[in-house]
């Protein structure tokens, strides 16, 4: 199949956003992009996105899709930012309705942000086959780090979003609202069982000094070396460890401008009537 992947590194939140595109046609998606936010100045920057709107258009590439793996916490998305200046249809799963509804209590913005996802082109549903051009794509419901986390099959390549880190970081947080290890669990292994030669992209990778940030491991990699999903550990032993893990963790330091920027599509607050857009911290809730 004449896929192409490319992915972009940031190193502020160590998270990739990657574009996968059909040579025979030039059409892209592009997933999981991030947008730069300055907390101390409150001050959002399109170095990320730029990086990405000059690629697609050095190489002429056609945006069919701008492709959420799910609503983060630890970066703010550009998806709206890019489909303004690119195209392309915002996609997410439809998990979204009850990250939604969790969030909208926390910022109090039910009035605002709705729940059935509407503001977002489209909806994914588990096993959902979709096109790049022509190149046939799926959407495979993988819910464990959040209850709505979808990754996308292209070919051989597979965007798991938070479903597994690199091999020596092992796998994503699963104490959010809605969250579950064994829920993870069982997902990670749905990515390991589709064959060991596809590669799975990863949305962040916190390589130790010294060594470069990895896009890429192959499932058989993942399936041998994985600290926490490799093939000799079971599904006990993997919530045990990560409820270990999860209870020492910090909150991401972005979690509060992100989410609420995430549930908008990538869209900010709207600017209230001196023009100026806010976004809310609530006071000792979270
Ligand atoms: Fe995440």
């Amino acid at each position: 199949m004449p896929t192409k992947t490319h992915a972009f590194f940031d190193p502020a939140t160590s998270t990739f956003t990657h574009v996968v595109f059909d040579e025979m046609t030039n059409h892209a998606a592009i997933i999981d992009p991030v947008l730069d936010y300055l907390p101390s100045s409150g001050r959002i920057r399109h170095y990320n996105a730029e990086r990405v709107a000059h690629f697609i258009e050095k190489n002429s590439l056609h945006v069919d899709w701008i492709l959420e793996t799910h609503i983060h916490a630890d970066h703010l998305s550009s998806g709206a930012w890019l489909k303004q200046r690119l195209g392309g249809r915002l996609g997410i799963g439809t998990g979204i309705a009850e990250v939604t509804r969790t969030f909208n209590h926390v910022y109090n913005t039910p009035h605002e942000i709705p729940e059935d996802g509407r503001h977002f082109d489209h909806l994914f549903q588990d096993g959902e086959v979709f096109t790049i051009g022509s190149l046939n794509a799926t959407a495979l419901a993988v819910p464990g780090h959040t209850p709505a986390d979808m990754a996308y099959r292209v070919g051989d390549d597979v965007f798991v979003g938070d479903t597994l880190f690199s091999p020596a970081s092992g796998s994503a947080r699963c104490d959010f609202p809605g969250g579950d290890p064994s829920t993870l669990y069982h997902s990670a292994k749905k990515l390991l069982s589709l064959g060991d030669n596809l590669r799975l992209h990863l949305c962040h990778d916190y390589p130790p000094d010294g060594q470069e940030p990895r896009p890429w491991v192959s499932v058989a990699e993942q399936r041998r070396e994985n600290i926490h999903l490799n093939d000799g550990v079971t599904e006990q032993e993997f919530v045990g460890l990560r409820k270990e893990r999860d209870r020492q963790l910090e909150l991401p330091r972005l979690i509060i401008p992100a989410i609420q920027v995430n549930l908008r599509a990538g869209n900010l607050p709207p600017a209230e009537d001196n023009g100026i857009s806010y976004l809310k911290v609530p006071l000792n809730l979270l």
